[in-house]
């Protein structure tokens, strides 16, 4: 038997984690993560071992009071179809809760995949536009045609969640007066 474990990730677990979802980002399945990104967002992860070795990975971002998106999706393609995706978005659903956050999106190509975990299809403008800040960095950003779902989580409260506040300018930075020497 197998012996299996889905747990937070851990520094040392960033090559592999850019192993898989570098592999699938390669075939244009998911957005490619570079190891900076993987080092600033390491604590949204969670990794899934199998017999000591990880093969499988997900983020939870936090977007905004009332939203959260799962990010970096992947399951090493020779583990895949043994629900352990399944188990991955099923953590990412637990963490969400544990946040107090009531909704939990994902843009992706996997329609059927994340409708059999309780998400359904939006249309895409009625998310918060904090969710296109990845799309700078994705070389489909002319014609995204990523589908965006949602799942509610009807045990968390509603939240009245802030506006966003428009960006405060920039203080500036003061010019030193000339002096002679
Ligand atoms: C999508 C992905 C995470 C699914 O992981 P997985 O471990 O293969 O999926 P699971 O075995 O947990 O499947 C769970 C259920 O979804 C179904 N399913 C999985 N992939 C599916 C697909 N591509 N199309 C239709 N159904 C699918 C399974 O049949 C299973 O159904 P069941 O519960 O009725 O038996 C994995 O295929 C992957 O890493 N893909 C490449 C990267 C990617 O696309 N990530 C998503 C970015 S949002």
């Amino acid at each position: 038997m197998p012996t299996d474990l889905l747990r937070p990730a851990i520094i040392r677990d960033v090559p592999r984690i850019s192993e898989i979802v570098n592999s699938h980002a390669q075939l244009g399945k998911m957005l490619f993560k570079s190891f900076a990104q993987l080092y600033e967002d390491l604590r949204d992860f969670a990794v899934y071992e199998r017999d000591g070795e990880v093969v499988g990975c997900v983020g939870v971002s936090i977007i905004w009071a009332d939203m959260a998106e799962v990010r970096s999706l992947a399951v090493n393609s020779d583990y895949m179809g043994q629900g352990i995706g399944k188990k991955l978005v099923q953590w990412s659903i637990d963490e969400t809760r544990r946040l107090g956050i009531r909704r939990l999106m994902s843009l992706t190509y996997e329609q059927t995949f994340f409708e059999k975990l309780g998400f359904a299809v939006v249309e895409k403008d009625t998310l918060p536009l904090k969710v296109w800040s990845d799309c700078v960095r994705c070389p489909k950003r002319d014609g995204c045609d990523e589908i965006a779902m949602v799942h509610e989580l009807y045990d968390v409260p509603h939240i009245t969640a802030p506006e966003a506040i428009p960006t405060p300018r920039g203080v500036s930075i003061p010019v030193l007066e000339h002096i002679e020497d």
